[in-house]
């Protein structure tokens, strides 16, 4: 049996897999890739299957200019009854294989890395995938069965909160009770755990777990609230259309729909194109509704969310940034303040976390005094609103962090001892 084993983070903008040395307990290695698929319109021939993973899949798409089919956000199908399978070229493809391909493309670079092929691994998974307990288990059936197509054989399943704070565990020196907030794309997740230093190898860390628990509300989320906000006037959300003598709004489903790229293309048929096109006539040719017809056509919906999200992101430095997307006709340039994204963007989902936070506190019979440490990670952490939040409630002299995007892998693998009996 090989010394080494993989903590994999299948996670819903980025998955990574970190390899643990079992002899050591030392993490020797970290691999990490956006959780993006790309296949290519014309498949090459039927034998073979080409298809994209990561970086390559962003610039293969774009090369391709948007033709083929691009994914984004799969972990959020896996509790979807209704998503079967889809057409790709003339195969079928499962949530589960899908999945499966991101978790291939990691665990090959690593057993590359290694020169042999490891299938022991501890995977990780939100603390609720849904409320709904048939959705809930549907999705950890479909993700197991992604883990066994990628090649392991004996894995095992551990929350991803509960993963960080292991990883959070290695740097303490003396024991402390500790609140994790994971913040993903798709999913913020809380772990309250008391951790001591040397303690992760424990096998039994049953009494050291306080409470777990999480919302679908992560990144995602936010950027879909800056396209509703200062990207969808710029489509013609607010420009109304004549019917007989009277001016109506545009159908509010135009703006929904865009909210989200993935929605977006179901916009993408002849019929919506035609009421679209009946809207741009009817709206006295307002070139606001041209825009929305040529986001649609061309398929531009993921590089205007790329620029949303990079708007986001620069605000976790800067006070303003600018949301630019200028390809073709269309010409937005919207200048967005942090103070506008806190109080007008996304107040209503910081709200919702925080919310679900302080009941998730209350219910498990905490203050906030009793806490010791705080351990944000996940790129949405770094959203300054809700740090603020965190600053408000704890104090700033308790918000720790560390590697924001390996943290969840590197404490799966790090957990590994409390599997093995
Ligand atoms: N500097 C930043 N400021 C704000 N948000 C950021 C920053 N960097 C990344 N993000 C956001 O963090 C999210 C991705 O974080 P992460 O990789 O932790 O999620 P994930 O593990 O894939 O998702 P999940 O855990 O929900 O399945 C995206 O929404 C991304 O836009
Ligand atoms: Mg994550």
């Amino acid at each position: 049996m090989s010394k080494y084993i993989y903590g994999v983070d299948f996670g819903t903008s980025n998955s990574s897999l970190a390899i643990l040395d079992t002899s050591s307990n030392e993490i020797v290695k970290l691999f990490t890739t956006p959780s993006l698929l790309f296949f290519p319109e014309y498949q090459k021939s039927f034998k073979t299957f080409y298809f994209e993973v990561g970086h390559k899949a962003v610039e293969t798409y774009v090369e391709s200019k948007m033709q083929g089919r691009f994914m984004k956000s799969i972990k959020a199908v896996l509790p979807n009854p209704s998503f079967t399978k889809t057409w790709i070229s003339n195969r079928t493809f499962m949530a589960e294989d899908l999945v499966a391909l991101i978790i291939s493309f990691l665990k090959k670079q690593a057993d590359d890395f290694l020169g042999e092929t490891i299938t022991e691994a501890v995977i990780g998974r939100p603390v609720v995938f849904s409320k709904n307990p048939d959705k809930e288990a549907l999705a950890q059936d479909r993700l197991q069965k992604a883990v066994q197509l990628a090649g392991f054989e004996r894995f095992y399943f551990q929350m991803e909160p509960i993963a960080a704070a292991y990883t959070y565990e290695r740097q303490i020196q003396k024991k402390e009770l500790v609140l994790v907030g994971d913040f993903g794309g798709g999913t913020s997740d809380f772990t309250l755990m008391n951790l001591r230093p040397n303690a992760t190898s424990a096998t039994n860390r049953t009494e050291d777990m306080i409470a777990k628990g999480g919302i679908y509300i992560g990144g995602d989320n936010f950027d879909s609230k800056i396209m509703w906000h200062r990207g969808t006037p710029h489509f013609g959300r607010g420009v109304k259309e004549q019917f007989d003598d009277k001016w109506l709004d545009l159908s509010l489903s135009y703006f929904t729909k865009i909210t989200s790229w993935e929605k977006m293309n179901f916009l993408n048929t002849l019929k919506m194109k035609e009421a679209i096109e009946k809207s741009y006539v009817f709206s006295g040719r307002d070139y606001r509704v041209k825009n929305l017809l040529t986001l649609i056509e061309q398929n531009l919906g993921y590089l205007l969310f790329k620029q949303i999200e990079k708007a986001k992101i620069d605000l976790t430095n800067s006070d303003t940034t600018n949301l630019v997307f200028d390809p073709q006709t269309i010409n937005l340039n919207e200048e967005i303040s942090i103070k506008e994204l806190a109080t007008t963007i996304i107040p209503l989902e910081v709200e919702k976390i925080t919310a679900y936070l302080d009941d998730f506190l209350s219910r498990n019979n905490y203050t906030y005094n009793q806490i010791d440490t705080v351990f944000l990670t996940g790129g949405s952490s770094m959203v300054r609103p809700l740090k603020q939040q965190f600053m408000e409630r704890f104090g700033a002299h308790k918000l720790k962090s560390g590697d924001n995007f390996n943290s969840v892998a590197m404490g799966l693998a790090l957990s590994y001892q409390g599997f093995k009996k």
